[in-house]
């Protein structure tokens, strides 16, 4: 036996419950993470449509009886599955979404690796682009991947305009953090309120967590066609299908910082990863993988 063999200290089963998932980039994030931490173990894809409780409890149950060490939760479960935690972490718990769980001692604990994921890149982002500190960002959005880029803004001290074509779902979202340094406004795609928005205050960041743009619709945009951005606005699209989304080029067109949501998914892979493994994957070994 070669002396430099040295027995993995475990067989990392982790997977993804979420509904479809064919065009999951997971599998190839995490099989990366695990082949560059030097550990054995798969990672699994588990189709399960959200109305199939049983099939989301059966692997649920192989979670806590140690079969599978981790899962990452995508839509339509982010939700639903916070009713079948034991626990949440406080970061889960104020986005009201888990995206990934893990046992502790006898107790499943649902995270959110999203919020944590979306500011790490951003800062990533600003740093490579020499932009200056927190200001005031304006997300267009006000679904699931909203809650979580909300939360790490007002935690990382901006100041956030909530825009969402329904104000109810905006009105919501304000209310689950109640925080002074977040107002919500309506947003319409392509009506000229949407300039007005954009014209009318002094935006550092424009986050969309729209899926305006992404494939197959990728000649969509969640802003209207032809608008001057402010000049020194940094655009941060959530959509990482297309690689370089409408959103994304046309800000780069007008000479802006733009950013697709890549780094994100690979952030908060990472983050997931590492809370199941205890290892830190490489950064460059994840985003050769995809
Ligand atoms: N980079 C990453 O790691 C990452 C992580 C999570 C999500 N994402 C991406 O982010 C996007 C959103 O995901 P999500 O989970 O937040 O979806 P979601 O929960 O369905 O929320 C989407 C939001 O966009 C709004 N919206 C949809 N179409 C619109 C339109 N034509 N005009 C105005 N508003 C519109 C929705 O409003 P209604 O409710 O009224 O439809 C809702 O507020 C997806 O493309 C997803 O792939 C990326």
């Amino acid at each position: 036996m070669n002396p430099n063999y040295q027995l993995p200290i475990a067989n990392y089963q982790l997977g993804l419950i979420g509904y479809p998932l064919d065009h999951s980039l997971s599998p190839r994030i995490h099989s990366a993470a695990l082949k560059s931490c030097g550990l054995a173990g798969d990672y699994s894809l588990f189709p399960i449509p959200p109305e199939d409780r049983q099939a989301l409890q059966a692997l649920l149950a192989r979670v806590r009886s140690g079969d599978i060490r981790g899962l990452n939760v995508t839509i339509p479960h982010k939700q639903s599955v916070v009713a079948f935690m034991d626990d949440l972490t406080p970061t889960a718990q104020a986005i009201g979404a888990v995206n990934a769980m893990y046992m502790r001692g006898n107790k499943l604990i649902g995270d959110n690796t999203d919020a944590a994921g979306f500011l790490a890149d951003l800062k990533k982002v600003n740093k490579e682009t020499g932009a200056q500190g927190n200001k005031s960002a304006l997300v267009l959005g006000a679904g699931g991947s909203a809650r979580a880029v909300v939360y790490a803004l007002l935690n990382d001290g901006w100041n956030v305009t909530l825009a969402a074509r329904r104000l109810e779902q905006a009105g919501q979202l304000a209310k689950s953090v109640a925080s002074y340094r977040l107002q919500v406004t309506s947003y319409e795609t392509f009506q000229p309120s949407t300039l007005q928005l954009l014209s009318g205050q002094a935006f550092d960041l424009l986050v969309n967590t729209t899926p305006l743009g992404m494939t197959p619709n990728i000649d969509q945009s969640p802003l209207p066609e032809n608008i001057l951005l402010p000049k020194d606005i940094m655009i941060y699209d959530l959509v990482y299908n297309p690689r370089e989304t409408k959103l994304v080029r046309d800000a780069k067109a007008q000479g802006c910082r733009a950013a697709t949501g890549i780094g994100m998914l690979i952030e908060q892979a990472a983050l997931a990863f590492e809370l199941w493994t205890g290892h830190t994957p490489p950064r460059t070994a994840l985003y050769q993988a995809i």
